[in-house]
């Protein structure tokens, strides 16, 4: 099927093309590296322009401290994405909380995002010790909803008037679970029924705390900023 062979009108044959032999453009190189002091202000600039919500200066510093949890997207050598992620202890469960994870428009759809999430994904594999992985979306966002999904996220649960400064101001939590409920022939075994009441009592406790936090963080932003988060908002 790869080979094609061009024909004259006269039906004599002029060659045979076998597309293998064909040069290909070299394909794109996604690549992902560190936060570091001197390219911390790329993954600023990143942010401002990918996500409506504006982060303060301690969510800068914090990235520069998070290792692997925090990566620079590079698609044939220039910046453009990054993912940013917070280890969330509250209330008796380890999870991993992604604070932020986009691409710029143009550079959508060519796989940038799945190697940041295969990242992430294969990080709490690794460390093994993680109930679940979690962000928010808005609820209007179906291009993020439908991007987490491929990689097992379900919608958990939505929160009203999540947002302080867009609209529409409710998220979904999206969550994927790292801890199947451990069934040996339908049994739940006493330790594990004991863990799987642990988690699921603290669960919502730990939504609210993060609410809290992340509501605290976009309040935060500077009113200075309020006119350009309008400015987005409209845009959207
Ligand atoms: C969500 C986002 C990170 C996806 O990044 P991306 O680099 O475009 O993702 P990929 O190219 O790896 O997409 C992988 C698959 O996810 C699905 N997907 C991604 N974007 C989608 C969209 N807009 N609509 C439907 N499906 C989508 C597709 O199945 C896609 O595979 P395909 O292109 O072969 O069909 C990107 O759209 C983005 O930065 N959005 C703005 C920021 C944001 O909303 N982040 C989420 C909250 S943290």
């Amino acid at each position: 099927m790869n080979s094609y062979t061009i024909i004259n009108h006269d039906r004599s044959q002029i060659c045979d093309i076998n597309i293998s032999d064909v040069e290909k453009p070299p394909r794109a190189k996604i690549e992902l590296g560190d936060v570091t002091p001197h390219n911390v202000k790329q993954l600023k600039t990143l942010n401002t322009v990918v996500f409506p919500v504006s982060y303060n200066e301690k969510f800068y510093k914090d990235v520069l401290e998070v290792g692997e949890l925090a990566k620079l997207a590079y698609y044939n050598d220039i910046v453009v994405g990054a993912v940013c992620c917070r280890v969330d202890t509250s209330e008796n469960s380890r999870r991993l909380y992604i604070m932020t994870l986009g691409c710029l428009s143009p550079y959508r759809r060519l796989g940038v995002g799945t190697v940041m999430v295969e990242h992430v994904l294969r990080h709490v594999e690794k460390d093994g010790n993680y109930d679940n992985v979690y962000l928010h979306v808005q609820v209007n966002n179906t291009g993020a909803i439908d991007f987490y999904k491929k990689f097992g996220f379900e919608i958990h649960e939505t929160k009203k008037h999540y947002y302080k400064r867009i609209e529409p101001a409710d998220a979904h939590v999206l969550q994927k679970n790292l801890r199947p409920p451990a069934l040996t022939n339908g049994i739940i075994s006493h330790n594990e029924r004991h863990h799987n009441e642990k988690f699921n009592n603290h669960d919502k406790k730990s939504h609210d705390h993060n609410h809290h936090n992340d509501k605290h963080l976009n309040e935060k932003n500077s009113s200075h900023h309020h006119h350009h988060h309008d400015k987005k908002n409209s845009d959207k």
